[in-house]
């Protein structure tokens, strides 16, 4: 039998619980966890909120750390970051909102604003596991084609591509999807002592490839993932097509 998304988020929860567990959190050493939005992750993030109910996992002493936002659009909107990550996942668990962090895409200052996330995510000294997903292109987070391997949190723009594959989410309508994103850098990324990138789908093929078989390379920024001494990928069957 093929293996499916569904089995992936069972995985790649259980994974992520496994690890909370072992670590045993406490308010003065809390579990340290980054986290992605999109569609792949959605199979993920059901599956923790039912080990949570089943009382497999607590998350008072995680503090999270969100990869991305859109820059421009209100933070409640619905198609926000920040709403995504309450909706389907925060409002659900026991998180304390003082260890949310999330990049805000309406800061004044917004380089000031990448340089606090910095900051904060130093502040905890590493981040104990990042888990990610990978955009058609080959991008992390939002580190498009020809970002920097040793890119920190900064503004983006985004590419046409990437605005055309997140229209899905606006109406189909491009002309709404934000231009420009904070995202965390590569460099950023890899400093995080694990990193657990889950890929599904036949269209995320050629990321695969370009992540597990292609050369280090600044224009599939996924790839930086074969500097990690700790990386794991966890895809469906059709995501293996290419390889
Ligand atoms: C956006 C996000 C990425 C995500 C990618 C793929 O670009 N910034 O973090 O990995 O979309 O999303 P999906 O899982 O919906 O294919």
């Amino acid at each position: 039998p093929l293996i499916t998304p569904a089995q992936v988020g069972r995985w790649s929860a259980a994974y992520i619980v496994n690890k909370i567990n072992a670590f045993n959190p406490t308010a003065d050493k809390p579990f340290v966890l980054g986290l992605p939005t999109g569609g792949t992750p959605l199979t993920t993030y059901k599956e923790l909120i039912k080990l949570h109910q089943a009382g497999d996992v607590s998350f008072e002493h995680v503090v999270t750390f969100n990869m991305d936002e859109y820059v421009g659009i209100d933070k409640d909107h619905p198609e926000s970051y920040r709403t995504f990550m309450y909706s389907n996942f925060f409002n659900h668990v026991n998180i304390q909102d003082k260890n949310v962090n999330l990049l805000n895409g309406n800061a004044e200052d917004l380089e000031a604003e990448c340089q606090r996330y910095e900051d904060k995510i130093k502040s905890y000294g590493k981040i104990n596991l990042f888990m990610g997903g990978v955009g058609v292109d080959g991008h992390i987070a939002f580190n498009e084609p020809a970002s920097s391997l040793a890119s920190r949190t900064r503004i983006k723009t985004l590419t046409q591509d990437t605005r055309m594959a997140n229209s899905r989410f606006f109406d189909n309508d491009i002309s709404q999807v934000p231009k420009l994103a904070l995202t965390v850098g590569v460099g950023t990324l890899l400093d995080s002592q694990e990193i657990l990138v889950l890929i599904t789908g036949h269209n995320k093929a050629l990321a695969l490839e370009a992540a597990v078989e292609g050369c280090v390379n600044h224009l599939w920024t996924i790839s930086a993932l074969q500097l990690h001494p700790k990386s794991i990928i966890a895809c469906d069957e059709p995501a293996t097509m290419e390889l």
